[in-house]
Order: structure tokens, then C-alpha cells, then sequence
């Protein structure tokens, strides 16, 4: 991820220390919520920052493997449902921006960040979708991680954020389930669609496990961003939690989990799986998944498409401020 560098008069540019910083964190740890106008560490706002950012990249970036199959969708209701789906995402990508925006980034210099490969977006928008299936997989697979990384977001410690995120949590929670309603029509039909269900399961499930971050020992934000409570649980607490929630729901399909090692601890009742291929993550982290090129370059063409689109919509903004800037003269009985 990017380090911004913003200036911004009144904020402590250091870290967290002083006063003001033990009356900030006092109120975070009361579950008080920090505000745009509060005081806060410089370090705070800057991981705010990078991870709003990122997320909302991610959203945006993820319109890209599910909207492929809008136009292939099997029916006239899988289509309507998934152009619905691909709608949300965008509209998620904007509550996202808007709330980092709260906190002195502008829009454009993020979607620069995006587009000039310098942000990081979510790793699970990387891998293609290859058949109908991977539309139910990411469905019930990467917004149901995406769920259990985010309800805990709508108790974050930044306002604006956890107040944005109540919304997108209900809207992936129904995207979770379109998903395993795909999968479970698949899984129940004839010997090729359950094939075809088995083979999105096989691709998806590592990636989508991977999701959640790098292991706890190797994350470097999540003990400060966790006592600044931006993050209410660790990545593999919220790896383990999906595991656990996920496993039965593949065994109820009838499917099974690539993992010869999968077991579950009886005793701690929480499901083990083998080993992860974190040399995989990392690829894809450095731009070297199966569509990181691909993913950068069709955002880069729909910004230039739209740039008409901005450019008029400026324009209108302006024509409506000269309006009423003129509208008030007149009232004021100027010349
Ligand atoms: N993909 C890409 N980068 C990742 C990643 C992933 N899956 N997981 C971690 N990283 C990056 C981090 O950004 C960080 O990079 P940086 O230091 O260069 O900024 C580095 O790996 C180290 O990871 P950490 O665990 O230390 O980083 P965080 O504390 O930020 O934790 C996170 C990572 C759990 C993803 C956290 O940022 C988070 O909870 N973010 C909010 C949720 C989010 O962004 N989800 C993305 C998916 S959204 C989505 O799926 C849309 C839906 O419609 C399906």
C-alpha cells in the first residue's frame, strides 16, 4: 500500500504521543467515535487512510471478474440479480471514497493511486472466472470472508467508516447467499453442473482463504490498528471464523474442500486446514497474479471513457455556481 504524504495544518505529524494523544486514545478505548474534525495521531488517520483506500479499490476492482458474466448469466433473473450485485460494489467503492475523503484525501488522487499501480486492492480480484459456477463461488466464498472481515469494520473506531459500512454489510450479506444459491442449483443438479460447482470450489477456496492477510506473526498493521480498534479481530481470528462457518456449508452441498489436511479439532471444536501457499499471496500482492494486468488496464479504460462525463458534470457544477452566485447579486440590488 501507498503512504500518503498529506499536509494537514493542526494534526500532530508524528505519533501518537502527548497529551493529546492519551485523551484520543482514552476515548477510543471508551468506544467513542472519532469524527472528521476531532484531533488525531497523524499515524491513525494515515492507516485510515490506506486501508479505506484499499478497500474501496477493492470494491471497484471487483465489479471487473463478476461483471464478465453479465452477459452470459444462464437467465433473464441471474442476469437482473447479477447486474444488481455488480451495482452494489460500485456503490460500496463510493460510500468508501467518501468516507476516506473525510479524512483530507481527495478522490482523484486515490483513483491515481489505483490507476498508476501504486494502491494495493483486495488479492481475490486477481483470478478469473472461468465459468458460471465462479459466479456463485465468489458470492458465497469472497463476500462471505468479505462479511466476516467486515461486520467487525461497523464497530471501527473512525465514524465515518463504521457508519458506511452498515449498509455494505447488509448488502454482502445478500450477496453471500445469491452466491450459495448458485452453487447449492449447481451442486443439485446434473453430474456436469455439480462438476462444474467442484471446480469453482477447487480454484476459489485457497484464494478466498488468503483473503484475510498475511498470517498474524507476518502482519505488520494489525497489533496498532487493533488498539487504535480499526480492526476488532486479527486475520487469522477472522480466517479461522470463515473456515469454521464455511467448511459445513460445503459438506451440506456436497462438495469438497481442496485440502487433504482439513480436519476438524474435536476438541477445540474449530476446523485445521494444511499448510497455506503464502508464495502465491505474495505473487499476486506484486502484481504477478493470473489478472493484475488485466484488472489495472480495464480500470484504466473506463477512467479515460469517463472523462467526458466528468468533464460535463464540472461543468454543470460551475454553470449552477455562477447561477446563483449571479441570482444573489441580483437579490443584493448589485449592478
Ligand atoms: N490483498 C491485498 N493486500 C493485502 C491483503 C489482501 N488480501 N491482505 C493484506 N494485504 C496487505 C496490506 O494492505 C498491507 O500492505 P501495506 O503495508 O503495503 O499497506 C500488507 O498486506 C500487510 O498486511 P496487514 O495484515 O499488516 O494489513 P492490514 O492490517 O491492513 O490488514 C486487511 C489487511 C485485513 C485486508 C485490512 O486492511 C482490512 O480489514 N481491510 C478492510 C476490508 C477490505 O479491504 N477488504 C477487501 C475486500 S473487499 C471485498 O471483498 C468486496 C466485496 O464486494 C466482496
Amino acid at each position: 500500500m501507498y503512504t500518503q504524504a498529506l499536509d494537514s495544518p493542526g494534526k500532530d505529524p508524528v505519533a501518537a504521543t502527548g497529551e493529546a494523544a492519551e485523551r484520543f486514545q482514552a476515548r477510543v478505548d471508551a468506544d467513542e467515535k472519532i469524527e472528521p474534525k476531532d484531533w488525531m495521531p497523524e499515524a491513525y488517520r494515515q492507516t485510515l487512510i490506506r486501508q479505506i483506500s484499499q478497500h474501496a479499490h477493492s470494491e471497484i476492482v471487483g465489479m471487473l471478474p463478476e461483471g464478465n458474466w453479465i452477459t452470459r448469466a444462464p437467465s433473464l433473473r441471474r442476469k437482473a440479480v447479477l447486474i444488481a450485485k455488480v451495482q452494489d460494489e460500485g456503490g460500496h467503492g463510493m460510500y468508501l471514497y467518501s468516507a476516506a475523503e473525510t479524512l483530507g484525501v481527495s478522490r482523484a488522487q486515490m483513483v491515481e493511486q489505483l490507476l498508476s499501480g501504486a494502491a494495493k486492492y483486495s488479492s481475490i480480484f486477481n483470478y478469473p472466472t472461468l465459468t458460471w459456477a465462479d459466479v456463485g463461488a465468489i458470492g458465497w466464498l469472497v463476500d462471505g470472508a468479505a462479511i466476516m472481515n467486515q461486520v467487525p469494520i461497523c464497530r471501527c473506531s473512525y465514524g465515518p467508516y463504521a457508519r458506511a459500512m452498515v449498509r455494505i454489510c447488509r448488502e454482502e450479506s445478500f450477496h453471500q447467499r445469491q452466491g450459495f444459491e448458485i452453487m447449492m442449483t449447481l451442486a443439485r443438479g446434473g453430474a456436469a453442473q455439480k462438476a462444474m460447482a467442484q471446480d469453482a470450489l477447487d480454484r476459489w477456496w485457497w484464494p478466498s482463504v488468503m483473503m484475510f492477510g498475511p498470517s498474524d506473526a507476518d502482519s505488520k498493521h494489525t497489533a496498532q490498528s487493533m488498539r487504535w480498534k480499526i480492526k476488532r479481530f486479527s486475520n487469522d481470528e477472522l480466517r479461522q471464523k470463515f473456515i469454521d462457518v464455511t467448511v459445513p456449508q460445503a459438506h451440506f452441498l456436497g462438495l469438497t474442500l481442496p485440502d487433504a489436511h482439513l480436519r476438524l479439532d474435536e476438541v477445540s471444536g474449530h476446523y485445521e486446514i494444511g499448510p497455506i501457499d503464502w508464495s502465491e499471496f505474495h505473487a499476486v500482492l506484486k502484481g504477478n497474479g493470473p489478472c493484475n494486468r488485466e484488472r489495472l488496464e480495464a480500470r484504466r479504460a473506463a477512467h479515460a471513457a469517463g472523462e467526458w462525463v466528468r468533464e460535463a458534470a464540472a461543468a454543470h457544477a460551475r454553470k449552477l455556481e455562477d447561477r446563483a452566485a449571479t441570482a444573489q447579486h441580483q437579490e443584493r440590488g448589485s449592478p
